[in-house]
């Protein structure tokens, strides 16, 4: 019986350009969001090797209810990729604490006990694999960036974390940490999107913002058989962000 994967944040953006190469590959793809229309596009795609579940992962109940109704949709879980995440931008006195929750109780915490409630499903598979997906900004400073990129370095952390310990249950646990990529998150939080994205691909070393399928060839990757002596590892698929800013805008 073929592996299931989990993808959340699978309706849009990266997380659908992940399960669409996970179902080429072969892999049974539940799809989670909060809005139905998108994944049910994606599963409308995808056939019967995709079923969509409608969830707010920053919700406490939603990690069980998800991994309930995998198990009733396919029967098993072996791969959770944790791509669903909020983000906004500003100056630390600009934050609500409600929009602090918000940002841990999505990007930290359903991730967290997402993991936590597959558990026993990964425990039980032959193959499991969590890929976590971060940002640059979780281990580089920029302007305003502090509660999302604070919430990425958490998750980096239990990315090493979670290998340590699920490692002697033959759970490999590894995160990609994408640069800029063109997808609907940057509309969440800019007014100019078409300023927003050439300010972002001029400090890109490799000149381009990347696209979907630059990041979902690496969450296949580290699902894929290929990968399988690799775990607790943050990879930067960034086109070379992290490094500063191109020599020829400055370096
Ligand atoms: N694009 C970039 O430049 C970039 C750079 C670095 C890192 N990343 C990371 O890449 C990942 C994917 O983002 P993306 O760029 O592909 O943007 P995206 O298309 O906006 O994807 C975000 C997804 O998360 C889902 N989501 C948000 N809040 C949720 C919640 N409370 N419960 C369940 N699902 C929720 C959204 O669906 P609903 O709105 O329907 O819930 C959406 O499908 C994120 O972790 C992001 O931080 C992106």
């Amino acid at each position: 019986m073929p592996r299931v994967a989990i993808v959340t944040g699978g309706g849009t953006g990266i997380g659908a350009a992940a399960a669409r190469l996970l179902a080429a590959n072969g892999l049974g793809v539940v799809v989670v969001g909060r809005r139905r229309e998108p994944l049910d596009g994606v599963c409308a795609e995808l056939g019967h090797a995709a079923v969509a579940v409608a969830a707010d992962l920053g919700e406490p109940a939603a990690p069980g209810f998800v991994v309930e109704q995998a198990l009733a949709a396919f029967g098993r879980v072996d791969v959770v990729v944790n791509n669903a995440a909020v983000i906004r931008n500003g100056p630390l006195d600009s934050f609500t604490r409600d929009e602090f929750d918000r940002h841990y109780a999505v990007n930290v915490a359903g991730p967290f006990f997402l993991v936590a409630a597959a558990l026993p499903s990964l425990r039980a598979s032959e193959d499991a694999a969590v890929v976590n997906v971060s940002s640059s900004v979780g281990s580089m400073v920029k302007p305003g960036s502090m509660l999302y990129g604070s919430s990425k370095a958490a998750l980096e952390y239990l990315t090493r974390a979670w290998a340590y310990e699920l490692a002697e249950d033959g759970i490999r646990v590894n995160c990609i940490a994408p640069g800029p990529v063109d997808t609907p998150i940057h509309a969440t939080y800019s007014d100019d999107l078409e300023a927003t994205h050439a300010d972002l691909a001029r400090r890109i070393p490799l000149q381009r913002m990347g696209n979907v399928d630059d990041l979902a060839a690496w969450v296949w990757f580290l699902v894929a058989p290929e990968s399988r002596w690799t775990t607790g590892n943050v990879i930067h698929v960034d086109g070379g962000q992290v490094l500063g800013l191109p020599a020829s805008a400055g370096g």
